[in-house]
């Protein structure tokens, strides 16, 4: 089975690579600047892709033909000054965190949705519960909630649009993870919420085309 995981050189999408490396998987890991933690890995089975997904260039490395697991993974939360509050947020941190977030799984899907179609494949889109209208009691994080609530429409279209093809995407909410993005103050760890998220992924087909889970299985309401 072939996975491809972007943001994959720390935190979760490390995870990731680990998890499904150790299930025998074969792991195209991308990552846009530092690869060493992935090099260091020296497995077999791993396959290293520069990708900037904020970028239009697409990938550097090869990759391939067909693909049964697209997970993206790579994010970025935008500057916490101010907790991105309604004073500090400025209009060039919303559309940098956008950009990442919510354009960069859309160009790396509309650069492989054919060699997931290829393989009748899953897309795993990981958002956030901070993109839940129904979940947001505390306001301000403009940029980071806006991207990920915009990624669960992407995530959703792109499920509706594939279904056809005998692609199904999920999105996912891999909880308040311990991780550099948290400052490592979040409730859970790494290896809890990548099992968490794998065994929705694999578990898809109890769930609508494009739901929004968390890491335990439940719905998160949007
Ligand atoms: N941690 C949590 O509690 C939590 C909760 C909800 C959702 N999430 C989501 O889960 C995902 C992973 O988060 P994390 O906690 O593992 O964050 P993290 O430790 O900060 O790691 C983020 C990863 O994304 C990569 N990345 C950032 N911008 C990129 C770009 N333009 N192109 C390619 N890769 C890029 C980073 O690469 P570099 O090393 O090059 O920067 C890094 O590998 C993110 O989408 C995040 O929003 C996390």
């Amino acid at each position: 089975m072939n996975v491809l995981i972007t943001g994959a050189n720390r935190g979760l999408g490390l995870g990731f690579v680990q998890h499904y490396l150790a299930k025998g998987w074969q792991v195209w890991a991308c990552c846009r600047s530092e690869c060493e933690s992935l090099a260091k890995l020296g497995d077999e089975a791993l396959h290293l892709v520069h990708w900037d997904v904020g970028e239009n260039t697409g990938p550097q490395g090869l990759l391939p033909d067909s693909i049964d697991l697209l997970i993206n993974n790579a994010g970025i939360y935008g500057s916490t000054k101010g907790g991105q509050s309604l004073d500090e947020i400025a209009p060039d941190d919303m559309l940098d965190v956008f950009n990442v977030n919510c354009v960069g799984p859309l160009r790396v899907v509309k650069y492989l949705k054919d060699r997931v179609i290829a393989a009748q494949g899953v897309i795993a889109n990981v958002s956030s519960k901070m993109g839940s209208s129904a979940d947001n009691s505390s306001g301000g994080t403009y940029a980071y909630r806006t991207s990920k609530a915009a990624l669960v429409m992407v995530s959703k279209s792109m499920a509706v649009d594939l279904q056809s093809d005998g692609v199904r995407v999920i999105t996912l909410h891999p909880g308040w993870v311990q991780t550099d993005m948290t400052h490592h103050s979040g409730l859970i760890d790494i290896t809890t919420s990548v099992a968490g998220m794998t065994q929705v992924i694999a578990n898809i087909n109890n769930y609508e085309a494009g739901q929004f889970v968390a890491f335990d299985g439940q719905i998160v309401p949007y």
